[in-house]
């Protein structure tokens, strides 16, 4: 049955991700008539299997430590254990109060919800069931899935993706982890935190490999350091799996036994089946290839999030959504800069960065000058007691350009640095500023001060 009595609405919204959630509260905003079509829960990935649940994970796997580490602070305190059950009683808490909080937000914002499974039927119709929701536009959003490689089963048993790994009610006694792009790296640390024997294979030659190589670099000796085994630039063979666990075998000829393998190889656009192609709509590969607006090339029909090529990140999902719905309205939004997207990966230490990479900046504009500072100078780290750095990538004479650091709480630095490559500031103007002391933020401070010539907590 279609809508045909109502009329169409503004905008059909397929999904209800960061990005489709965030297009429809917008949207309203502006005043269109939104129609937010999903099959499971709003908030989608980030919310229900990805940032947050992840997030919860780490913050107990950091009290585990806090409280191992606790002895070299003076503390005796003695680690007694986890209890999966209520670690995961606290992670579901904190998705469920912000679940209802976003259905109100959405309520409140008169967005329609329909569940079910939509599907694209026209260039402006999407068909719910036997309900046809018919709009001027429409947009798709309906994310990413956790990949596998060819010819590797995921039993979600011994062999699991992300999804299952946040719903273990174990600690696994030993883990291997295949990808150490963020999802792998998080992972590794909660487990290792934990208490689990992990070890890591990656493809290519460094954990995070898309962060600059000196981040990557310092990573690497930090989880050597608190004993997480890394097989890098290893190809994965094959796996087999028993009652007890797993084991993996690399094209080396190693083989490792486990009890579990997590496979974190990347994540899939969700559009297989969903009507796209029969509309017309181009894709690559699954995903929906989209111009520098987020349109489609079907007019009507625009796409965002982990479903177009290029970053996949929830706060990419948020400023995707608000651009497509402002756009929408008929306001000129500024265009996104995806060079100058902040990503963390939370895991311990932590890494984050801006910008451009070394290898990336030298290939753009040829000369470059980076500079490292370590945060042995920094007087925060050493009260916590984080090994790490800040390296700054600027050009001869003109702005930085990019900013990697790696530390405990570095994740929270990385907004400040966000500023200094978005508003292209020169050292001079960044090291200007009087940073609050002792704090990590100090750190960011220092790296300007060495860069602009005037090094302070730095041996020659
Ligand atoms: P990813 O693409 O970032 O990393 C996958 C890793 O697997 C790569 O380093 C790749 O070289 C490696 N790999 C691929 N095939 C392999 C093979 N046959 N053998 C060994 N290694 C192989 O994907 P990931 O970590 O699964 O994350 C998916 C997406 O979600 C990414 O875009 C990521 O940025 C995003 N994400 C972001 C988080 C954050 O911002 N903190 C947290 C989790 C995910």
């Amino acid at each position: 049955m279609a809508d045909s009595a109502t009329g169409p609405v503004d905008l059909v919204i397929l999904g209800g991700g960061s990005g489709g959630y965030a297009a429809a509260l917008r949207a309203a905003e502006l005043g269109l008539s939104v129609v937010l079509i999903e099959k499971d829960k709003l908030g989608g990935t980030c919310l229900h299997r990805g940032c947050i649940p992840t997030k919860a994970l780490l913050h107990s796997a950091e009290i585990v430590d806090n409280i191992n580490e606790s002895e070299s602070f003076g503390i005796r305190s003695t680690f007694d254990g986890i209890d999966m059950a209520k670690v995961n009683s606290y992670k579901d808490s904190v998705v469920a109060g912000l679940f209802k909080g976003l259905t109100g937000l959405i309520r409140s914002r008169g967005i329609e919800v329909v569940e079910g499974t939509g599907r694209l039927v026209s260039p402006t119709a999407v068909a719910v069931g036997d309900r046809v929701v018919e709009g001027r536009h429409v947009l798709l959003a309906t994310g990413s899935y956790a990949k596998t490689l060819p010819g590797l089963d995921i039993d979600h048993e011994r062999v699991i993706t992300s999804d299952d790994a946040l719903v273990l009610d174990r600690v696994p006694a030993s883990v291997v982890v295949l990808g150490a792009g963020a999802i792998g790296c998080e992972f590794a640390s909660v487990w290792r935190s934990y208490g689990a024997e992990v070890t890591i294979v990656e493809a290519l030659g460094h954990l995070v490999p898309l962060e600059d190589e000196s981040s990557s670099k310092l990573l690497e000796r930090a989880f050597r350091k608190r004993g997480i085994t890394q097989h890098l630039g290893a190809r994965f063979a094959g796996v087999k799996t028993a009652d007890h666990g797993v084991t993996v075998s690399l094209e080396s000829g190693t083989t490792i036994d486990a009890e579990l393998l997590l496979v974190a190889v990347g994540r899939g656009p969700v559009s297989a089946g969903l009507g796209y192609e029969e509309v017309g709509i181009a894709t690559d590969r699954g995903y929906v290839l989209v111009d520098g607006d987020l349109r489609t090339n079907v007019p009507t029909v625009s796409a965002l999030g982990d479903l177009r090529p290029g970053l996949q990140l929830a706060h990419v999902g948020f400023a995707e959504g608000i651009y497509v719905a402002e756009r929408l309205a008929g306001l000129r939004p500024a265009p996104l800069d995806y060079d100058n997207v902040p990503r963390v990966t939370y895991s311990h230490p932590e890494v984050a960065s801006v910008g451009l990479t070394a290898a990336a900046a030298r290939e753009r504009h040829g000369e470059i000058r980076t500079l490292t500072y370590n945060l042995a100078g920094n007087g925060k780290s050493q009260i916590l007691r984080t090994a790490g750095a800040v390296t700054l990538v600027a050009l001869p004479d003109g702005p930085v350009i990019g900013v990697h650091m790696v530390g405990d709480r570095v994740g929270e630095l990385i907004a400040e640095a966000q500023l200094i490559t978005n508003w292209e500031a020169l050292a001079v103007d960044v090291a200007q500023l009087i940073h609050p002391h002792p704090t990590l933020s100090e750190a960011l401070g220092e790296a300007h001060l060495a860069l602009a010539g005037k090094p302070l907590h730095v041996h020659g």
